[in-house]
């Protein structure tokens, strides 16, 4: 018997490895001869940890599965249940996705080098070997994909960059710094399917002529790191990696500020994370002043589908100017919560109230931040706007990495702006004043507001203009984001304060 357990981080925390071994001592106990694939995670973090077997080429799901309903399983060999879920792909959550970038997450053994050639793995990179270097670039330039980091800058445009520059050595940097509260995309994919990256990491040094590669990881992610340093050496194993290009893994030391990728590399240099003024451009001197291409797990990880099916597949998907697919990264007080990769474009309403089910609470909901604790508070009066970079820019806010954290009507937006401002103090590297000084004068300013003090709205308003217009990076320039969003849709949260002072 074949069943599929998830050893992805969020399935451990909700009790997958106790259940694994309820199922081996019961199989073992009933003379059943089990093969257990851990996999990664297919993202429905409600319903870990979440078994599935197999029968006539469909997957039948049981969760959110606890040690004591193991017994029952068997003795109903694995057909009714009382969380039996059925046919895994259909459970809406899934069935609604498009699934590109994730396609292999919790489907298969994330190590297993085999099953990730049978499930489509690899055919990007082996088109891409009998490409010349701008063939690759053009492709992924018409395939639109944009940094999926947060900025959306064009990959192809910066590979472009980096192809034409000169240099002795050029170097692909992997951005794996996910430090975006409500953001879990980048661990998933290397905890689920680290040979995409991988994969993706070697497209890039084809297109640009690096070969090196790096992964820059934040420490808090160590099913990642573990997961993802058995697959390098798995691919090294296979001759996948070794010749020609090889990729070595970073661990970061926990600090927000080197996701920044200046900061990242002046960290990966052993210097102090602080950021650097660009120009120059990573692009032209990055890593060890060479050219270096510094994208995000996500960026590289989509790579591979684009030269596997065609620029014009993946573009084929999406809104406006934003093309193929993003993984939606949900979390907060949300009913349904988890990853959802879907085309550009549907509408926060239909993401949060018809997919997720609103919040867990039963409440209604409020607001939602998108793209971080830098990241605008949405109303619920602008929910019909479309997830993509420029319909979220022209609402007043940005998609950044996709993080979107749902709150419900007993949040308070007032403490949630001192908030933000509170988190660029602790994170500031300090390099620029509007930020060092700027957000401790944010947190008294904004204490001064809630406070009843008249003259302190037309500060701070003041000072997020002198932040977001002064900074070097976007810690300092976008924490005027969930401030003055959470001023302009939520004013009564400001006024409550100051009534009851009065
Ligand atoms: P940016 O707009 O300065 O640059 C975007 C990228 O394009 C950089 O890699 C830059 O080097 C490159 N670039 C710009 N012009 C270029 C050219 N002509 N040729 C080649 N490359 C070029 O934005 P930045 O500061 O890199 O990123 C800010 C974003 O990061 C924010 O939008 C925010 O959403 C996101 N962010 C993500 C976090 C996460 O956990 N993933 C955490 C914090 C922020
Ligand atoms: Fe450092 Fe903040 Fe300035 Fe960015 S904005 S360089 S984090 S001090």
């Amino acid at each position: 018997m074949t069943l599929y357990l998830p050893k992805d981080s969020a399935a451990l925390a909700l009790g997958a490895d106790e259940v694994a071994a309820a199922l081996t001592r019961e199989a073992s106990a009933r003379g059943v001869a089990l093969r257990l694939i851990r996999t990664g995670s297919r993202g429905m973090v409600w319903l870990e940890p979440l078994l599935e077997i197999e029968r006539d080429g469909v997957r039948h799901g049981f969760g959110p599965l606890e040690v004591s309903d193991v017994t029952n399983l068997f003795e109903n060999r694995f057909r009714h249940h009382p969380k039996a879920l059925g046919p895994v792909e259909a459970i809406p959550f899934l069935a609604r996705q498009t699934r590109l970038t994730f396609a292999r997450c919790g489907v298969i053994d994330p190590l297993d080098l085999d099953a990730y050639r049978a499930h489509g793995g690899l055919r990007g990179l082996e088109r891409a070997r009998d490409m010349a270097p701008a063939e690759i670039v053009a492709e992924v330039t018409a395939s639109g994909l944009r940094g999926r980091g947060g900025a959306g800058f064009p990959t192809g445009i910066k590979w472009k960059t980096v192809l034409e520059a000169e240099g002795p050595q050029k170097h692909i940097v992997c951005n794996a710094d996910e430090g975006d509260s409500g953001t879990f995309a980048d661990r998933m994919l290397m905890e689920g399917d680290p040979f995409c990256l991988i994969e993706g990491m070697a497209i890039a040094g084809l297109a640009v002529g690096a070969s090196r590669g790096h992964v820059y990881c934040r420490s808090e992610y160590p099913h990642a790191i573990r997961t993802f340093g058995a697959a390098l050496d798995v691919s090294r194993g296979a001759g996948l990696l070794g010749r020609g290009f090889d990729i070595e893994l970073r661990v970061g030391a926990g600090s927000y500020v080197c996701g920044e990728e200046t900061a990242l590399l002046n960290s990966m240099e052993g210097k102090r994370g602080t950021v650097r003024a660009k120009p120059p451009l990573p692009a032209h001197k990055g890593f060890m002043g060479r050219p270096t291409v510094v994208n995000n797990v996500i960026s590289l990880a989509s790579v591979p589908v684009i030269l596997a099916e065609g620029a014009e597949v993946y573009k084929s998907f999406g809104l406006g100017r934003s093309l193929g697919t993003v993984p939606l990264q949900i979390a907060g007080n949300v009913k349904h919560g988890g990853l959802f990769e879907a085309a550009f474009g549907m509408t926060i309403r239909e993401l949060i109230e018809d997919v997720c089910g609103g919040t867990a609470s039963g409440r209604p909901v409020k607001a939602v931040q998108i793209g971080g604790p830098l990241g605008a508070y949405f109303p619920v009066s602008l929910f019909d706007t479309p997830l993509g970079y420029e319909e979220c820019d022209a609402a007043g806010g940005l998609i950044g990495h996709a993080g979107i954290v749902v709150f419900d009507d007993s949040a308070d937006m007032g403490r949630m702006a001192r908030f933000a401002m509170e988190f660029c103090a602790v994170e500031s590297c300090g390099t620029c004043t509007p930020c060092r000084i700027g957000a401790v004068r944010g947190m008294e300013t904004i204490d001064r507001i809630l406070a009843g003090d008249p003259a302190a709205p037309a500060i701070l308003a003041d000072l997020c203009e002198t932040m977001r217009d002064g900074s070097l990076c976007a810690l300092g320039g976008f924490t005027p984001y969930p401030v003055e969003s959470a001023l302009r849709h939520f004013p009564e949260d400001f006024m409550a304060r100051q009534e009851a002072a009065e």
